[in-house]
């Protein structure tokens, strides 16, 4: 946040250790302002983030808001929760001492949030509804000023710029250094292996992958299915290095179906437990990945749809890999409650059924800005594609290949990448014919030996 900015200006803030406890409160009050800023929309997905305590503070408050009802239980534990949010960011402590740049920053950060706070306070019912904003004359009250007395202060309070740190010579354990953004790149192939150079017209956008075979894998070793899933893991951040190094735009990962509710409850909590765990602690977490979520909350464990809510939140601006986890996903699921969302917007005239095209469609799917699947890999020896991304896949180039998942690594999304470059694809228009093989080379020392690679 707000320190990563200075980092960014090449100011780094020195923070202090005896303020620690008002540092903690300010981001605090900052991620409370936000989820009361955004309860509609997590309502809208049948979420409510807001903090247990406070719920049980208020007894029916819960009951009503996933209701939809502004009652007074739930306006009393609103108001509540906004006082609280006001009085965590502000923290005049906090600046003290500071350089006065900085200070103002910060302070300014703290007036914008309690615009923002004023605003879900005058919202009322409609914070059920929509997100609440502050007018612009009340962002310009605080935006205008702030403007003049940071130009003020850097100027008479000049601050020497430390020179740019020389790139360290071994990035070494664990993995590179993190860049001037805070973001590592991820670590290389054990090998050395590098990405494929495909012409940037041969290049897919988008790549989703059934990532099926883990119980087979730990079978073939007398090993427990929730063992293949384990050594899933280690593959699926093999194929998102392989996917950053590649340069790939959208990444879309199958973890877990609709249709997977009817294996054993143990092998269910081993699955979404550990997708949990990584989600917390993973090396992802600082690597220039946007990380999403597809699926439906209900049936999955509350810590499971928080940890997935946040990293989305979290990582929504980032400018690299989208990652898309498909959990507790099903095709047809995210059709029906595409129709449903249209049904309703016909029902309050902001469309015509008979007017209805694609584009309106793809318009009310949970992710709208979704491209279209270029090319759909499946892995593990089988030829469907299990209710995954019928919309999206309509016209993607399907890849089936035998090995189980967990034997997969960056290589093998590279392979099947350059398999997709050779492809041509038609939507339907008569074929032209093929001018010259497709334009893509291997670097001579990274070319893939074709045969199965002994591990
Ligand atoms: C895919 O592997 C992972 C999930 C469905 C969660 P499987 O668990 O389906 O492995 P196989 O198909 O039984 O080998
Ligand atoms: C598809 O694999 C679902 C995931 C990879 C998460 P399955 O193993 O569940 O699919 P089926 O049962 O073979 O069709
Ligand atoms: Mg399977």
């Amino acid at each position: 946040m707000q320190w990563h900015l200075f980092e960014q200006a090449g100011a780094p803030m020195t923070l202090r250790l005896d303020r620690q406890q008002d540092y903690k409160r300010f981001i605090d009050g900052a991620q409370l302002t936000d989820l009361l800023t955004d309860l509609s929309a997590d309502l809208a997905q049948g979420l409510l983030l807001l903090p247990q305590e406070a719920l049980d503070a208020f007894p029916g408050a819960e009951d009503d808001l996933r209701q939809g009802r502004w009652s007074p239980a739930a306006a009393a534990l609103i108001g509540d929760l906004t006082a609280l949010a006001r009085r965590w960011v502000t923290r005049p402590a906090m600046t003290r001492g500071m350089h006065p740049g900085a200070a103002t920053v910060l302070n300014t950060a703290a007036c914008l949030m309690r615009a923002q706070l004023d605003a879900v306070d005058a919202a009322g019912p409609t914070v059920l509804t929509r997100a609440p904003r502050p007018s612009v004359v009340a962002r310009t009250r605080v935006l205008a000023p702030a403007r003049l007395r940071s130009a003020l202060a850097w100027s008479l309070t000049p601050m020497t710029v430390p020179t740019a740190r020389p790139p360290a010579a071994d990035p070494g354990d664990p993995g590179p250094a993190a860049d001037d953004t805070g973001l590592r790149p991820p670590p290389s192939h054990p090998d050395g292996m590098r990405a494929p150079q495909i012409a940037a017209d041969r290049m897919p956008s988008h790549v989703a992958v059934i990532m099926d075979g883990n119980g087979r894998w730990a079978e073939q070793r007398g090993l427990p299915r929730h063992e293949g899933h384990r050594a899933g893991i280690a593959a699926v951040y093999e194929t998102v290095y392989g996917a950053l190094e590649i340069g790939l735009r959208h990444l879309t990962l199958y973890m877990f179906s609709t249709e997977n509710w009817k294996r054993d409850t143990e092998e269910i909590t081993n699955i979404l437990e550990a997708t949990r765990r990584e989600l917390d602690e993973g090396p992802l977490r600082d690597m220039n990945v946007r990380q999403r979520w597809s699926g439906r909350p209900d049936r999955l464990p509350q810590d499971l749809v928080h940890s997935l809510r946040r990293e989305e939140h979290r990582t929504r601006t980032r400018t690299g890999l989208t990652l898309t986890t498909c959990i507790n996903y099903g095709g047809r699921d995210e059709i029906t409650r595409t129709a449903a969302a249209l049904a309703q917007a016909a029902r309050e005239g902001e469309v015509d059924p008979h007017l209805l095209g694609e584009d309106d469609f793809a318009r009310h799917l949970p992710h709208p800005d979704m491209p279209d699947v270029d090319l759909l890999w499946r892995t593990g020896n089988e030829q469907r594609t299990s209710n995954f991304l019928p919309w999206h896949a309509a016209y993607a180039e399907l890849y089936f290949t035998p090995g189980y998942w967990p034997d997969n690594d960056r290589r093998d999304l590279w392979q099947a990448i350059t398999e997709y470059s050779r492809r041509q694809r038609r939507h339907g228009a008569v074929p032209t014919p093929l001018t010259s093989p497709a334009n893509h080379h291997w670097p001579p020392h990274t070319r893939p030996d074709p045969r199965r690679r002994a591990r």
